[in-house]
């Protein structure tokens, strides 16, 4: 492991935050966690960071940011149908989606793209295009950072939901995830539900290639280039609402959208909502609702934590006003 004191989280937050934190320890290996607990590390207040791809750091942080940095892909079963795969937390997700892509295994494709870490896909059990990870995962594998104990989840006890996950809930701020597996299919198979998707492609033209081109396409005319403009993807949740608020809300914007979610409920498109309440394009400062996706907040170089968290907080208050629907961060605030 490595410790550095008084560390920049510059360039570990895709926001681009500049703001500093006491310690922040590389984990190299899963093994140095004896160490790492002998060493009080695991002691509040820490803070595992991944990617830094899904957080907003809005002052410094006084404890200790643990970096879980090892990286690898085993193969644990091939058989016919099917290939089980190992992934270390460290490994980057675009890589997995590679090594999907290479070895002509279906399933995640429509996740390319998604900026981040293997070890971070199962916290917020991350979609997009009509896919969600959990689809795709066999089982969670890490420990308890106050007695060190193993865990093996399976998907089903993860208890995956939209954006969701045990890591949010019971196990937050209790558990390192050290590896993650994924049984991906052999058998050739596609998720064409996203509508602009099944526009944009022909059947004859279907590949693991040509989908995973096409949605890198989508999310380039929609979402930032995190490598020119800081932001962490979606800044808010879609909100789900009761059936009759929203019959009530079709009356005043008969354009709404909306999916059908669990229970009855209806999901909404944040961004629509956003763009309604006339915040797309708006900045303050270098801080700013994206123009193309209005629910991405960005970061346009210089945006201070305090401009970031203005320009959110007014959009709720301002989605609030108009449809009395309270939207919820994506992102992790700290
Ligand atoms: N819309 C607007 N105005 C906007 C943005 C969107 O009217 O400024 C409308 C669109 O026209 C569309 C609807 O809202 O009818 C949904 O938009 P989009 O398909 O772009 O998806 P989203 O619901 O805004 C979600 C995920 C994204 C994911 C896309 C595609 C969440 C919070 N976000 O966005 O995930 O890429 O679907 O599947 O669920 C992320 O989580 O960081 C992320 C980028």
């Amino acid at each position: 492991m490595k410790v550095y004191r008084n560390h920049s989280l510059k360039d570990h937050n895709t926001f681009g935050m500049d703001v500093r934190c006491a310690q922040f320890v590389v984990m190299e290996h899963p093994d140095e966690r004896e160490a790492m607990s002998a060493a009080h590390l695991f002691e509040a207040p820490f803070y595992i960071l991944g990617g830094g791809s899904n957080i907003l750091f809005t002052r410094p942080y006084e404890g200790t940011i643990i970096h879980p940095d090892f990286k690898g892909i085993e193969v644990m079963e091939d058989s016919e149908r099917h290939q089980l795969i190992r992934v270390a937390t460290g490994e980057e997700w675009d890589n997995v989606i590679d090594y999907c892509v290479r070895h002509n295994l279906y399933g995640l494709e429509n996740l390319v793209g998604i900026p981040g870490r293997a070890g971070s896909a199962p916290v917020q059990n991350i979609g997009a295009y009509g896919v969600e990870v959990k689809d795709c995962i066999d089982r969670v594998e890490g420990f308890l950072t106050d007695t060190l104990q193993p865990f093996a989840l399976s998907a089903e006890q993860c208890q995956f939901g939209y954006r969701d996950s045990i890591f949010k809930h019971e196990l937050k701020g209790k558990s390192l995830i050290t590896h993650v597996w994924f049984r991906l299919s052999k058998e050739e198979h596609y998720t064409l539900t996203y509508k602009a998707l099944a526009n944009e492609i022909t059947v004859q033209d279907l590949s693991l290639e040509t989908v995973t081109q096409c949605i890198l396409r989508i999310r380039n005319s929609k979402l930032p280039d995190i490598r020119k403009i800081g932001c962490a993807g979606s800044f808010f949740k879609n909100p789900v609402v009761p059936e009759n608020q929203y019959h009530d809300l079709l009356t005043r914007f008969p354009d709404l959208v909306s999916y059908p979610a669990a229970d009855g409920m209806v999901k909404l498109a944040a961004g629509q909502l956003i763009e309604k309440a006339g915040w797309k394009g708006k900045r303050i400062g270098d801080a700013g609702v994206y123009p193309l996706q209005a629910l991405v907040i960005v970061n346009y170089g210089g945006a201070s934590p305090e401009e970031i968290c203005q320009v959110f907080q007014q959009v709720i208050l301002d989605v609030e006003e108009l449809f009395n629907i309270r939207l919820t961060p994506e992102v992790n605030i700290l």
